[in-house]
């Protein structure tokens, strides 16, 4: 399928069901949402923790299970669907000082190029890890953009005894000055560029009519005061995406760390648990309350409820019984996260949305596109790969 008929497939789709994406299930309506869908209400209601937690993790899997119960499921399926870079390089240790993980997204991304022979411009390299792989893999030149002068510096360090094949610049790829760094032969790469840099990356290329591109995109909702749409294609669409539609797109918490999803679920429980506490504390139940800082999951129930009274000035003595409600609210949560997989079901959508616009923008300039996934979503769930070659 080609990308013009995918992107416009999926945006119909995502149109069509913007009621299952667009919702909040943690802002208190998840039982009402499915009155009207009594099969998919009890298939989610019949699901275990460990079961939220392996399909929340899976965007396949998830809609695999969800077919039976939920129309979009299939076409959702298909149309998410990308083929995987070929082999990957063989294991080899990380350089000292760079963490596994990054180590191996490095290597999947060098793998799944199709070819490397121009000197390379790295995007927003941090201490420019891909751009010292790639130098010493195809002995290029490469030059790094990085606008923190610390990880200037630190990559320079490291880039010391490869001078002048590799160095690091301190540039605002945001401001004019990026345009010095750019020559006519340049391969534009970037692992990991957030929203607006990337597209700033792309239009970027397009006015120097740069050669080859290789991007893996991340954080959509990043360094976008708003999201532009970049193609000609997509800004006829009727739907607009906001910042908080590109936060779906990246909600997957299969890389997070085990101790921050935990304290992340307390105090989404304990939250929905005083909700159920505020009527009988004279409080309305929909009361703003503030979000705390994750160290507060180390505390009691009791204590987070007095802090949240406290802040709002609401002074009523606890009543007994403060378990039953911090039980109510754990199981608010377990109702709501089965729920939330409907919006998850469309997360990979609104994603390759915004990849898609990205291809269709840079096909409308002439450049002959291909996508992928380079490494395992496990490895990292923002696997996507757009290589670009301008067209002669
Ligand atoms: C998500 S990190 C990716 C770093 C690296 N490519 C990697 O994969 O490890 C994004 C990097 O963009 C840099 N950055 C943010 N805004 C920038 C800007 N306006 N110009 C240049 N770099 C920027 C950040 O300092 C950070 O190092």
């Amino acid at each position: 399928m080609d990308f013009a008929l995918r992107a416009s497939r999926l945006d119909s789709l995502l149109l069509r069901h913007q009621q299952w994406w667009r919702f909040n299930v943690y802002a208190g309506a998840a039982a009402t949402h499915l009155d009207n869908h009594n099969t998919l209400r009890d298939y989610l209601h019949s699901l275990s923790h460990a079961d939220i937690h392996d399909l929340q993790g899976d965007d396949q899997r998830l809609l695999t299970a969800l077919r039976p119960y939920f129309e979009p499921a299939t076409e959702l399926a298909e149309l998410i669907n990308i083929t995987p870079a070929g082999p990957q390089l063989s294991p080899q240790e990380p350089p000292k000082g760079i963490p596994g993980r990054k180590w191996q997204q490095i290597n999947a991304f060098i793998a799944a190029q199709a070819n490397m022979h121009r000197p390379v411009l790295e995007w927003c390299a941090g201490k420019g890890y891909l751009g010292e792989a790639i130098s010493q893999h195809y002995q290029l030149p490469v030059t790094a953009l990085e606008i923190d002068p610390h990880l200037v510096a630190a990559g320079n360090a490291r880039a010391k005894g490869d001078l002048p094949l590799r160095q690091i610049i301190r540039c605002d790829v945001l401001t004019d000055d990026v345009h010095q760094q750019l020559t006519p032969t340049q391969h534009l790469v970037a692992l990991h560029a957030c929203g607006g840099l990337h597209q700033r990356l792309l239009r970027i290329a397009v006015a120097h009519n740069s050669p080859q591109i290789s991007l893996a995109p991340c954080c959509y909702h990043r360094f976008n005061g708003s999201y532009t749409t970049l193609s000609q294609q997509l800004k006829n669409s009727a739907l607009h995406i906001s910042s908080s539609d590109l936060r779906t797109a990246v909600r997957q918490t299969n890389t997070a760390r085990q101790g921050e999803t935990s304290a992340r679920r307390t105090l989404q429980a304990w939250h929905l648990g005083l909700r159920e506490l505020l009527p009988l504390l004279g409080a309305d139940k929909t009361t703003n309350l503030p979000s705390l800082p994750q160290h507060w999951s180390k505390r009691s129930f009791a204590e987070f409820v007095q802090v949240q009274l406290d802040h709002k000035n609401i002074r009523h003595a606890l009543p007994s019984g403060l378990a039953d409600f911090e039980q109510a609210g754990w199981q608010q949560l377990h109702r709501a996260e089965a729920v939330d997989l409907l919006r998850m079901a469309f997360r990979r959508a609104l994603e390759l949305r915004c990849v898609l616009d990205s291809l269709l923008f840079l096909e409308e300039h002439a450049y002959q596109c291909t996508l992928n996934a380079f490494c395992s979503p496990t490895l990292s769930p923002r696997n996507l790969l757009i290589q670009a070659k301008k067209r002669q």
